[in-house]
Order: structure tokens, then sequence, then C-alpha cells
């Protein structure tokens, strides 16, 4: 017998961008969602990239149950000094906070400041495909997350470059050590690092995007560093055009959920002494060759 948790309603979608990202109400994502609830919710997510849910009110559980319609759910690989890594629960979830324990350890990950656009996990043999982000502690003004489309990006190429970089690979790699665009006089085999088509057409939504980052694109395979350079420069640009965002103003109780192969996201300063909180798990997504 079916039981009132699992009766499926039509979903409100609303735009939060004409280019990216929407709203969807009527949806409580603490509950089991019907099948039919889920197929709206993917439909939507391969047509705006970007999701919203405001008001919920999620366990770790909740959040984890929900991300895992989307995708093998990912395990923490990348311990971060003061993490909870040991503790059962926190297995698939990441704290995004500046928050600190009573000994002034770190208690999470990218504790604070301004974040340079890019995409999760990009630098990995199976990128990341959806990233969920719950919003627990937000602060007054600030910390804001920008999403830029990369189905835009690549719309707004000129033509003639689309067909020259149509199959194409650059190395995508993970060097935080810095704000804006990595190293790349790094020993590959010192980072996370993996190359990926330049172009892509996503599976779900059969669009094509421009898949890259400044934070961690290194160079086009096949040319050399002055002609790599010159080529990504403006394709930075183009995938960091302000026309192209939506910029999200958290409140708590947020769940923010995107596709890493449609949109690159970036992070806005918060004032110093305010606090910020915020909780992830993401995706395993297939690989991309
Ligand atoms: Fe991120």
């Amino acid at each position: 017998m079916a039981t009132k948790l699992e009766e499926s309603a039509a979903i409100t979608i609303n735009r939060l961008h004409p280019v990216i990202g929407a709203e969807i109400k009527n949806v409580d994502l603490s509950q089991p969602l019907a099948d039919d609830t889920i197929g709206q919710i993917i439909d939507a997510w391969h047509a705006h990239s970007v999701l919203l849910f405001r008001d919920q009110n999620l366990s770790e559980d909740d959040q984890i149950r929900f991300a895992a319609h989307f995708g093998p759910v990912a395990d923490r690989v990348q311990p971060v000094g003061g993490d909870p890594l040991d503790a059962p629960d926190w297995n698939n979830l990441m704290l995004i906070t500046d928050h600190v324990d009573a000994n002034g350890k770190p208690i999470g990950s990218l504790g604070h400041g301004e974040m340079t656009f890019h995409t999760d996990k990009c630098y990995r043999e199976r990128p990341h495909r959806t990233s969920f982000l719950y919003g627990i502690e937000i602060p007054s003004v600030g910390g804001h997350t920008k999403f830029a489309s990369l189905y835009a990006a690549y719309d707004n190429m000129p033509d003639d470059l689309k067909r020259r970089l149509d199959d194409v690979f650059v190395m995508q790699g993970h060097e935080y050590s810095g704000y804006g665009r990595l190293k790349l006089d790094v020993n590959l085999e010192d980072i996370h690092h993996f190359r990926q088509p330049l172009i892509l057409t996503v599976p779900g939504s059969n669009r094509k995007s421009l898949y890259l980052s400044r934070l961690n694109t290194m160079w086009i395979e096949g040319m050399d560093r002055g002609e790599s350079e010159a080529i990504l420069g403006p394709l930075f640009d183009l995938t960091e055009d302000p026309a192209t965002m939506y910029e999200h103003v958290w409140r708590k109780g947020d769940l923010l959920m995107w596709d890493n192969l449609a949109c690159l996201h970036a992070r806005t300063d918060w004032p110093d002494g305010e606090k910020r909180m915020l909780r992830r798990c993401t995706t395993v997504g297939d690989r991309l060759w």
C-alpha cells in the first residue's frame, strides 16, 4: 500500500535567471520522494543546471538519500586538517566552513574568503557530476555562490573556434594554493590531474558545454604553452561573463544542487568574524572519454 510520503505531486519551477538556475517549490526533501517527482526534478536539473530548494530541514541522511538519486554518492577523499573524517556520519559529507573547535583547529574545509570559478573534481577520472550544498549558518552579508553557464559559454564561442577546438583535450588539475589561475609550473605527479575533453555533449541535456575553468584548466594538449594560453585566456573570460551568471544569496535551509558539467561556481567573500557553514556532498559521474 502506498504511503502518503510516496504520493507524487506536480512540482513548481520558477526561473532564477534568464540563462541559468531555477527554484523548485512544493518539495520536502526530508521525505522520501516518489519516482515521478524525482523524474520531474531530474528534467528540471537538465534544463536549468542549478536548482534551489528553499526552507528545507535536512539531516545528513536526508541529504545523502536525495543525492543518491543522481548517482553514487562520493566518499570523502581529500583529508583536511581537523575534519571529522573518523565519524561515520561524515563519510560522504564535507563541511564548508570557517568554524574552529575549542582548540582553534578548523572543523571544515575551504574555510574563509573568496573562491575563483571552478567545477568540483573535474581533475578526477570520473568527475563529480552533481554537487549538493545545504545552508546551515549564513553570514549577514556576502558568502554568495555565483554560477555561470558553460552552455552559454559554448554558444558564445566564435564558430571558427568551435570547429577548431571541437575534439581537443585539456589537462585539469587541482592546485588551490593561490587565488585565481592555478600554478602551471608544478609537477603533475604532485597534484591530482586528469585529461578531459574541452567541449562536452552533456548527457541528459544533450547540449554542448565549454568544460574549463580558470582555477583548474592547465593547458590544451598538442599546443605549446604560448598558443594554449592565448586561446584559454579569452575562453576563461567567456565562461565568466556576468550576463550568463546567477548569484545566489544564501538563506539558512537552502539546498542548492548543480551540474558540474554545465556550470562553473565561485563564492564571494564575507566579513571577518562572521560565520558561514554549508554541508556538501557530490555524486560521482561517468568517465568522459
Ligand atoms: Fe566547489
